[in-house]
Formats: structure tokens, C-alpha cells, sequence
């Protein structure tokens, strides 16, 4: 029998911070239950962004790597880039009153309504749309059914640097991958787990 309603993920280790491009920080955690990291992207801008919240129980651990970097009351953008838990879990304890959520408007039509007590102030955003936060201009890619329904990743203009939304997946606790390209092993993984559309991932992006 399956017990109902018990949190799965169990964050007991560290959260690290990294630099991996000129003002672009991953924030990892290692989750225990699923073997895997998951990474939080901070961008330090005139206008500063968080890429994913880390789930209900580890965005405590992320909250105090983004204040290494800038004040909390600073974050202006908290970005998810498809509705999971890990993706947007500890947005409601958000402490940084001004932030604006941000996501694809798919997620924003299938997700956001309808729920109680989930704060749904938010601005979402279609293919190609652009969000400038300072120096980076945040280009919007809608990728629906590419790991789930309302997928979008964010394209970062003037560093090159996609954030693609789970599109990969490494097992372990593993250092950020920069410029190694580990994408056939990645998808082959997430391939082999069943995650991808049945027809097949999009190639054209
Ligand atoms: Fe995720
Ligand atoms: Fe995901």
C-alpha cells in the first residue's frame, strides 16, 4: 500500500552555489529519494532573477545561496519553466515580497487557476517574447510535451546561455556541465525512463 500524501524528497545535504558565466550562479541540491541534483539558476542583474524555486523543503537552503549573492528584498523575477514541484515548490514561502513568478503561458492557462490558496500574481509569456532585466534579455521558447505539456526554456541573448528546463538529466551529484557535451547520454537516460513524449523529442529548437 502507498502511503498518501508524505513528502517524497528528503534534502538533507548541502545546497551549493556556483558561478558558471559572468553573473549566472547554479544553485544545486542533492535530493536523497531521486539520486539526482536539483539546480536553481540565479542571474545577478539590474533586475535579478531566480530560475526555479528548488521543492517544498529545500528552498530554504536555495534562499540563503541567492543572499550570498544579492538581498532578497532584490529578487525581482522568480521564473519557473514547467509546473513541478521543483520547478516552483517553495514559491509560497518566498520571502522576497516584490518578486514577480514568471511562466509559459500554457502554464499559466492549464496550472495556475483554479487552485486555493496558491498566490497566482504572475506574468507569463509566449514564444519568442523578451523580458530585459538589465543587461540580459531573457528570450521566451514555448517547448510543449517536452518533458510536460507546458514546458517553455528561457534563452539568455547576450550570454548564449539556455535554460532548458529539464530537457536534461544526469544521475549523482555532479559538478555544473558547462562546455562538455553530455546531451546523448543525458537524453538516451531520459529516454530510457520515459519521461520524453511518445513520439519523440523535438529536434528543431
Ligand atoms: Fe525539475
Ligand atoms: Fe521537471
Amino acid at each position: 500500500m502507498r502511503e498518501i500524501g508524505k513528502n517524497k524528497f528528503s534534502v538533507h545535504g548541502d545546497v551549493e552555489i556556483s558561478e558558471i558565466s559572468n553573473g549566472i550562479y547554479r544553485i544545486s541540491g542533492f535530493d536523497d529519494a531521486f539520486g539526482i541534483t536539483f539546480n536553481q539558476f540565479l542571474i545577478d542583474d539590474e533586475q535579478p532573477t531566480l530560475i526555479h524555486t528548488g521543492p517544498f523543503g529545500m528552498y530554504k537552503k536555495i534562499e540563503e545561496k541567492v543572499k550570498e549573492v544579492i538581498p532578497l528584498q532584490k529578487l525581482t523575477y522568480v521564473a519557473f519553466l514547467h509546473f513541478e514541484s521543483d520547478e516552483w515548490g517553495g514559491m509560497a514561502f518566498l520571502d522576497s515580497a516584490n518578486a514577480r513568478l514568471v511562466c509559459s503561458d500554457l502554464s499559466s492557462k492549464l496550472n495556475l487557476t483554479g487552485w486555493y490558496n496558491i498566490p497566482v500574481d504572475h506574468i507569463s509569456f509566449w514564444d519568442n517574447e523578451n523580458l530585459k532585466t538589465g543587461k540580459r534579455i531573457f528570450k521566451f521558447i514555448m517547448t510543449p510535451h517536452i518533458h510536460h505539456w507546458d514546458s517553455m526554456m528561457i534563452f539568455e541573448e547576450t550570454t548564449k546561455s539556455l535554460f532548458p528546463s529539464d530537457l536534461f538529466i544526469q544521475p549523482g551529484n555532479n559538478k555544473s556541465v558547462i562546455e562538455e557535451d553530455l546531451s546523448d547520454k543525458m537524453l538516451a537516460l531520459y529516454r530510457g525512463a520515459g519521461i520524453f513524449a511518445s513520439e519523440g523529442p523535438k529536434t528543431n529548437i
